[in-house]
C-alpha cells in the first residue's frame, strides 16, 4: 500500500442495508478522536450539494424507469464530485477521511448485483476516481434476512412482502461483496456482522488500531 503521496488516511465502510454500517462509523471516529487523529465523515451518495442533488435523483422511488447503466454514471459522478470536493482536499490536509461507502458498492451492487459486471463498472470508476482507492475498507457480511429484520426492528414493524420480494437482490449484493473482498485482500478487511455489535465494533476498533499503528511514522511527519 502506498501511501507516501498522501497525508491523511481514506478509510471506508461497506455492506448491505442493516449491516451496521452506521454504528461502525461512529465507533471508528471514536478510536481516531481518541488518538487526536483529526478527521471528518461522510457518506455516498451525497455529502456534499452536487452530489446530495445526485443522491435524490438516484434514490427517488418514483424513478421507476432509470436505466442500470445511467444508475452507475450517477453513482460514479456523485463520487467524482465528492471526491474531488471534499475527499482529496481532507486527505491533502493531513485529515484523515471516514466514508460510508464508496467504489465498492458500485462493484457489489451495480457490478454483480445489477449484472453490469464488475470489470466494467470498475472501468467507469477508474475514470471517476482517477485511481484514487482507499487504503482501508470494512466491508460488514451479514446474512440479507439479519440485516432485513434489524431495520424491520428498528421500525417496529415486521418483515413485509415487498422486503422478501428484495431478498434476491440482497442475496446478490452480497455475493457480489464478497466478491470484491476477494478481489482486495490487502484493502478490504471482512467483519462478521452477525455477532453481537460490541463484539463487531470490538473486532474493527482493533484492526483499526493495528493499520493506525502500521503507519504511525507516516501520519506523525505529517
Ligand atoms: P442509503 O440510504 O445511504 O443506504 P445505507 O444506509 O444502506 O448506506 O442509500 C444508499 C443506497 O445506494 C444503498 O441502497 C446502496 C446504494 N448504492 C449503490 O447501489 N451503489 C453505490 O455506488 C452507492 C454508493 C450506493
Amino acid at each position: 500500500m502506498n501511501t507516501a503521496h498522501k497525508k491523511g488516511l481514506f478509510i471506508t465502510l461497506e455492506g448491505g442495508e442493516g449491516s451496521g454500517k452506521t454504528t461502525m462509523m461512529q465507533q471508528l471516529a471514536e478510536l481516531l478522536e481518541s488518538r487526536g487523529l483529526p478527521y471528518i465523515a461522510t457518506r455516498e451518495p451525497g455529502g456534499i450539494r452536487i452530489a446530495e442533488g445526485i443522491r435524490e435523483l438516484l434514490l427517488h422511488p418514483d424513478h421507476t424507469e432509470m436505466d442500470i447503466r445511467t444508475e452507475a454514471l450517477l453513482y460514479a459522478a456523485a463520487r467524482r464530485q465528492h471526491l474531488v470536493e471534499k475527499v482529496e482536499p481532507a486527505l491533502a490536509q493531513g485529515t484523515t477521511v471516514l466514508c460510508d461507502r464508496f467504489i465498492d458498492s458500485s462493484l457489489a451492487y451495480q457490478g454483480y448485483a445489477r449484472g453490469i459486471g464488475i470489470p466494467e463498472v470498475l472501468s467507469i470508476n477508474a475514470f471517476a476516481t482517477e485511481g484514487r482507492f482507499p487504503d482501508l475498507t470494512f466491508y460488514l457480511d451479514v446474512k440479507p434476512e439479519t440485516g432485513l429484520a434489524r431495520i424491520a426492528a428498528g421500525r417496529g414493524r415486521e418483515v413485509n412482502r415487498l422486503d422478501l420480494e428484495a431478498l434476491q437482490f440482497h442475496h446478490k449484493v452480497r455475493e457480489g461483496y464478497q466478491r470484491v473482498a476477494a478481489m482486495y485482500p490487502q484493502r478490504i478487511v471482512m467483519i462478521d456482522a452477525e455477532k453481537r455489535p460490541e463484539e463487531v465494533a470490538r473486532q474493527a476498533k482493533e484492526r483499526l488500531s493495528m493499520f493506525l499503528q502500521e503507519f504511525s511514522t507516516d501520519l506523525s511527519n505529517k
